[in-house]
């Protein structure tokens, strides 16, 4: 857990980690001298998309953490069975890209805006590594990739309209969906499927970190029937991006 006020050290820990500073998304006005006018916004914001849905991810900021390890031997089924879950976990980075986009937005607090940018850039691995995984298994990500950011990114931008607190509420509980359904996915992978447990564990590892940081900003604890609605959300996404 972290303690208020921490996402300074929180950001710094982070940046100690990263190998090289490959920044895929620019965003960030709280980095920058002057504020963006809503002008800047919308045109960062169309890059960022573009860039999301329609570029090859590039260069991480950080190690793919499956580059140690050596490829499994997966018959063609569990090699269409690991890469229907890798899609599925790239459309929600795809989403999670979106989500902090647009919260970020939105954002009326700098120290907030920059803690969802530290966040989106930790997404931005986490999609890049995805697709590179979906690459070696031979498959490509969701066909409905621009469907999947332009959800998340008018939810987004809906629920920071409301105010951090929900804003960083719907993250919160965002986060955490993601980690039940990542947890899920390390039991469904191939057991030869190393390659792929391996991403999907560090992905959950730092889903968990960003719902915590935003608990500890100060998330509001949302609608139990917004819960169920954002779960009903999500297993559309997952079980079309399984398929396409
Ligand atoms: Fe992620
Ligand atoms: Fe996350």
């Amino acid at each position: 857990m972290h303690s208020p006020g921490s996402s300074f050290s929180y950001g710094a820990k982070k940046a100690a980690e990263y190998t090289c500073d490959a920044r895929h998304f620019a965003i960030i006005p709280a980095m920058q001298n002057r504020r963006l006018t809503p002008l800047d916004r919308l045109l960062v914001g169309a890059n960022n998309a573009l860039k999301t849905v329609a570029a090859p991810a590039g260069r991480t900021a950080r190690a793919n953490p499956a580059n140690a390890i050596a490829e499994g031997s997966l018959d063609s089924l569990e090699k269409a069975h690991a890469a229907g879950l890798m899609r599925v976990n790239h459309a929600g980075e795809v989403a999670a890209q979106a989500l902090y986009q647009g919260h970020a937005t939105v954002a009326r607090d700098r120290n907030i805006e920059a803690q969802m940018q530290r966040a989106a850039d930790e997404e931005f691995d986490h999609l890049a590594w995805c697709e590179q995984r979906l690459s070696e298994l031979g498959e490509a990500p969701s066909r409905l990739s621009p469907f999947w950011y332009a959800g998340a990114y008018a939810i987004g931008a809906a629920s920071g309209i409301l105010g951090d607190k929900w804003s960083l509420g719907f993250i919160a509980e965002t986060e955490r969906q993601v980690c039940a359904h990542l947890e899920h996915h390390l039991d469904d992978l191939p057991a030869e499927d190393a390659r792929s447990r391996a991403i999907v564990m560090q992905m959950r590892d730092e889903e968990e970190e960003h719902g915590e940081n935003a608990i500890d900003a100060g998330a509001a604890d949302l609608p139990a029937p917004i819960k169920k609605l954002m779960e009903i959300t999500a297993r559309v996404m997952t079980r079309t991006a399984y398929w396409v």
